[in-house]
């Protein structure tokens, strides 16, 4: 598994830059919630045992590392991000953890693994970097399906818009004035936290999104909003 010549991206300096305050800044924000919405997408992707599974824009390694402590070695772990510094906060807390976990350097669009390796593909916190006005989408989607094995299925937690139009409005002031002020002054970089709050504000619903995936070919896709909907848990199945 060749590990990848680093690109010159927008997003990949941007995540680059993040990796020492990341989960910090995660687990403020989201009162520690993440850690639960991942531990419930991990749960979703090691149903039924896949014999590998892979966490794509792993980032730090969260849930990869959560894949492999519930999986107790039934489940082959690996992560892909194209951040090497994250990659490298992933291995580190890997080994902290003795985590059997693989991370590998790897664009989403170009992975490098054969077809259907994988009964499981899971993403957390990444979907909206890969699809929101993102131009190469639809190569990252198919790129999902072609290292799913039939039946396979694709785990995304992501942030979501809530139904009621007064949650909603709250929950969009708390992404304004927390990740893009506050996020942006403890890590140094605004540009990345302006970005991650202004994405997370316009990102479509969860209907939406189940749209989008049925569209790239995905036969059901089923959701769960979590807290009122501030994110959601999609899972479709190849
Ligand atoms: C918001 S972070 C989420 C990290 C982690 N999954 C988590 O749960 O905290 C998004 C991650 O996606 C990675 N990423 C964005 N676009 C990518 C791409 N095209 N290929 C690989 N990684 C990508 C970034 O480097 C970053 O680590």
């Amino acid at each position: 598994m060749a590990e990848k010549k680093k690109t010159n991206r927008p997003l990949q300096g941007m995540f680059s830059a993040v990796p020492r305050r990341y989960d910090i800044i995660n687990r403020l924000f989201t009162l520690r919630l993440d850690e639960r919405w991942r531990r419930m997408a991990a749960e979703k992707i090691l149903e039924g045992g896949p014999a590998a599974a892979l966490d794509i824009c792993a980032g730090t390694g969260d849930l990869a590392l959560a894949l492999d402590a519930l999986a107790r070695g039934v489940t082959a772990v690996f992560g892909a991000d194209f951040s090497m510094p994250m990659l490298a906060e992933a291995r580190r807390k890997a080994d902290r953890a003795g985590s059997a976990a693989r991370f590998v350097a790897a664009d989403a669009g170009e992975l490098p693994f054969r077809d259907g390796a994988f009964g499981a593909v899971g993403i957390a916190f990444g979907f909206r970097n890969l699809t929101y006005r993102n131009p190469g989408r639809e190569r990252y989607l198919a790129e999902v399906m072609r290292v799913l094995a039939p039946g396979g299925r694709f785990v995304i937690v992501e942030s979501s818009q809530p139904r009621s139009r007064v949650v909603r409005a709250l929950a969009h002031l708390y992404v304004r004035a927390a990740v893009s002020l506050v996020g942006g002054l403890i890590s140094g970089e605004r540009g990345a936290y302006r970005y991650l709050a202004h994405s997370a504000v316009n990102f479509p619903g969860p209907d939406d999104v189940a749209a989008l995936l049925r569209g790239a070919g995905f036969g059901r896709v089923e959701y769960r909003r979590l807290m009122l909907g501030a994110a959601a848990i999609h899972v479709a199945y190849r």
